[in-house]
């Protein structure tokens, strides 16, 4: 599944880029008429037509081949509307996620061999809605390969924006190496007008690049803000500006090819956590329940009958728990199911003995990570122990 491609010049860019292009234009034609943004355009527009031999007989000569002055950058390929087209140059929504390769989004940015050497491989291709635990570990292994190369300056990881954060928590959590790891994404699909990919990538490369962008855990980042993994959140179905880190704000900001840092991220991450994934296939089963008025039991008891080994509760408020669902949590907590209580409010610490028995009734707090995170560090947790005072170190701590 992984395809290579070192980006040699802007010639090789455009010969290339043609190559790679013309499937996806041939399947477009095939179906609706489409107009190709301005980002992806002049790659198309300069390249040679078609012929029928995989690679040109009379191929220049590449112009030089990398540039030793500049990072090397790897860039892992995951889907998402960053890598989607739409019918029309105005289709913002009901767009295909996931259908242009690595080498497609690399070539629309030619101004990328100005700040990095860039080397791309399709890790996945998916609409980030899809994305599984066999998912993160194949994203998350390879991301470990990649850095332990000695000659590698940072990874950016091109994904869906639905479960962004989360893949970025993960690696976060999982990677093994102070060099940078940018996630990013984009809220229009390439074909649109006024795309972000293209700029929200060539301002990750410029990230993964920057030597300031070291030992501060894995980033998000689009829209030109610079956020934390662990403390960003997509906030809005549509807007650009989606990727907010409430009240924490953001790490920084990238400008003109140059991240610009204001503070770092305390919580423990990547080198400095016991999280190891390199011989996992998968993870302990979680799930999330929620809670609302009303709240009935019947959610929380089919996750325990279908095997769950630990919950995270989205629960109201301070992680309240409600006296219909209360029996069911505590019988499965004195049963060894570790219950994470967290908030669906969106931003704020869950207080431990707040409105629970914590102590009394075993439970975790998850401080003031949201359902989704406290779920990925439950199931991290889990490879590790069981034992409900261990885990709840683990939420004061990464
Ligand atoms: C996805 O998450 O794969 C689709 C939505 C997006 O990338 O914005």
């Amino acid at each position: 599944m992984r395809k290579k491609l070192f980006i040699p010049g802007l010639l090789a860019v455009l010969t290339l880029g043609c190559l790679l292009i013309m499937p996806v234009m041939a399947s477009r034609s095939q179906s609706a008429p489409q107009t190709i943004a301005p980002a992806i355009a002049p790659v198309i527009a300069q390249s040679p037509a078609p012929t029928s031999s995989p690679v040109p007989s009379a191929t220049p000569s590449p112009v030089p081949t990398t540039s030793a002055s500049l990072p090397n950058v790897v860039l892992l390929a995951t889907g998402g509307t960053i890598a989607g087209t739409g019918a029309t140059s105005t289709t913002t929504v009901g767009y295909q996620a996931a259908k242009l390769p690595v080498e497609t989004l690399i070539s629309a940015v030619p101004e990328l061999k100005n700040i990095a050497n860039i080397t791309g491989e399709q890790v996945l291709q998916i609409a980030s809605e899809n994305m599984t635990v066999e998912g993160l570990l194949q994203i998350a292994k390879r991301v470990n390969e990649v850095l332990a190369q000695p000659e590698v300056s940072g990874v950016v990881i091109t994904h869906g924006t639905d479960t962004l954060e989360e893949t970025a928590y993960f690696l976060n959590l999982v990677t093994k190496s102070e060099k940078p790891v940018v996630v990013v994404g984009s809220m229009r699909p390439a074909t649109a007008l006024s795309a972000d990919g293209p700029l929200n990538l060539y301002n990750a490369v410029a990230i993964a690049g920057s030597p300031e962008a070291v030992g501060k855990g894995v980033f998000v980042s689009l829209n030109d803000q610079i956020s934390a993994a662990r403390e960003v959140t997509k906030s809005n179905t549509t807007s650009l500006n989606t990727f907010q880190a409430n009240d924490m704000g953001y790490l920084g900001y990238v400008e003109l090819g140059k991240p610009y840092f204001y503070r770092m991220p305390i919580r423990k991450h990547t080198v400095a956590t016991p999280f190891e994934v390199s011989a996992l296939t998968t993870l302990p089963q979680v799930d999330i329940v929620y809670g609302y008025g009303s709240n009935r039991p019947a959610m929380f008891r089919a996750a325990i009958a279908d095997g769950a080994k630990g919950i995270v509760y989205a629960g109201v408020g301070n992680g309240s728990i409600s006296v219909q669902l209360e029996p069911d949590v505590i019988a499965a907590s004195k049963k060894g199911i570790p219950i994470v209580r967290s908030s669906r409010a969106g931003a704020g610490r869950v207080v431990r003995n707040g409105e629970e028995k914590d102590d009394e009734n075993g439970f975790i707090v998850a401080d003031n990570l949201s359902p989704q995170k406290a779920r990925l560090l439950l199931m991290l947790g889990l490879t590790i122990t069981s034992d409900p005072q261990a885990l709840q170190e683990m939420f004061y701590t990464y």
